[in-house]
């Protein structure tokens, strides 16, 4: 039988990424589909959520994605830092989740030409080379230079709101599809401009992004990337240049990188958010990346590992093994918010989150939950046996 005390290494407080943290588990950033459906303001269930959160013992919670203007809104009741009325709702986040113990980091995204049919109010759809992303998503035009110097611009007050509010940390959504990953991508930015044509060209968007955000925010106010370390998708980029970026980006004087992958328009193997993970072999299927990364980051650049993390075991076996910093976590969270609180104090269980993305689902209802843990409360669930 393994011994608890094992554990106890992810339970202790640690200084990461410009950050000091209760102990090593980060709630990854999660749309939950609560903000008002036209201003994309903070509402009362919303903010409950983040109470709910950081009561449950997590160290540290990054928001889910707030679009940082119309353009760039990609979600239906996606929360909105296009405007200088989001200083308040992150001071009223970052109130909630300080009371209950823990740090707040904010998601700033622009969605570029990924954007769900249902997300009322948003603005132009934008990408790199204009056309339709897949065979699902609707027609985008090409950014201008000036499209590109606004959207930078925008990324810059969208922080600035972020630490006036009084939140710990910002960080910039280069993940799964989204316009920055867009950029990178050979299948989707085919500009024979400077923000085109080679790696450098496909690449500089991060760093302009980067340095106008640095010059908002100061240099001792943490600034993370959350990044696909690997498009998945055929044509896409792949790990060799992913790790590049990720590398030049920590070099350049980002304070942590959390490991993800995918895109939005990757098939449902190679996702983001992957369905079926279990515990063991299957969890933590970012792993390499963050693997490699770790390897060769300076270590005043914190990485967090995103992707199928569900077992306490699991995540022991990546610290020793020095894979990464911090373990994020989505699913399991909306699942049980109070998931670190239950592993301190009551058992090791790993986390009940099946990975079948049914939670999805529920945002036509107004605010994300979890069918399956419901239905297991209500005494109508089979639990799965255990792999
Ligand atoms: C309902 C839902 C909403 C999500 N919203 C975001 C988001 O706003 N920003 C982001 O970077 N990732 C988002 N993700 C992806 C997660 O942060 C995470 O990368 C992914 O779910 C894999 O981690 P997990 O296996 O712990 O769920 C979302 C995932 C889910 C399930
Ligand atoms: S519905 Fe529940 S069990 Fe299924 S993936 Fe979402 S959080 Fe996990």
């Amino acid at each position: 039988m393994t011994d608890p005390n094992r554990f106890l290494p992810l339970f202790r407080p640690l200084q990461a990424g410009g950050l000091k943290l209760r102990n090593r588990f980060m709630r990854s950033a999660t749309w939950l589909a609560g903000a008002d459906p036209r201003t994309g303001a903070l509402t009362e269930g919303l903010l409950g959520r983040y109470a709910e959160l950081a009561a449950g013992g997590v160290g540290l919670v990054v928001t889910g994605y707030g679009y940082i203007s119309r353009d760039g809104k990609s979600a239906p009741r996606q929360w909105a830092l296009d405007g200088d009325g989001a200083v308040g709702d992150v001071r009223r986040i970052a109130d909630v989740v300080h009371g209950g113990g823990a740090k707040v980091m904010v998601q700033i995204v622009h969605g570029g030409g990924w954007r769900h049919p249902s997300a009322v109010g948003a603005g132009r759809l934008l990408s790199p080379s204009g056309g339709a992303l897949d065979r699902k998503a609707a027609l985008s035009e090409r950014l201008t230079e000036a499209d590109i110097d606004q959207v930078i611009a925008d990324f810059a007050a969208a922080a600035a709101r972020v630490r006036e509010g009084g939140a710990d940390g910002v960080q910039i959504h280069g993940a799964h599809g989204f316009l920055l990953t867009q950029f990178l991508s050979p299948l989707h930015n085919r500009r024979d401009d400077d923000w085109g044509r080679s790696f450098e060209g496909r690449s500089k968007l991060f760093f302009s992004v980067y340095d106008a955000v640095r010059s908002a925010v100061g240099k001792d106010f943490p600034l993370w990337f959350k990044l696909s370390l690997s498009e998945e998708v055929d044509g896409g980029y792949g790990p060799e240049e992913g790790l590049r970026l990720a590398l030049r980006l920590a070099e350049t004087g980002v304070d942590g990188i959390e490991v993800s992958g995918g895109a939005g328009y990757s098939t449902a193997e190679r996702a983001a958010c992957r369905i079926g993970v279990t515990r063991g072999e299957s969890e933590a299927y970012f792993a390499e990346s963050a693997r490699a990364l770790r390897a060769q980051a300076p270590e005043r650049c914190a990485v967090a590992l995103v992707g199928g993390l569900r077992s306490l075991e699991k995540m022991t076996e990546l610290l020793e093994g020095g894979i990464c910093d911090l373990f994020a976590m989505s699913r399991p969270f909306i699942a049980e918010p109070d998931l670190v609180n239950r592993w301190f104090e009551e058992d090791l269980v790993p986390s009940g989150c099946v990975s079948c993305n049914a939670c999805f689902k529920t945002a036509e209802r107004g605010l994300i939950d979890c069918p399956v843990m419901r239905d297991k409360h209500e005494g109508m669930w089979d639990p799965l046996p255990e792999s």
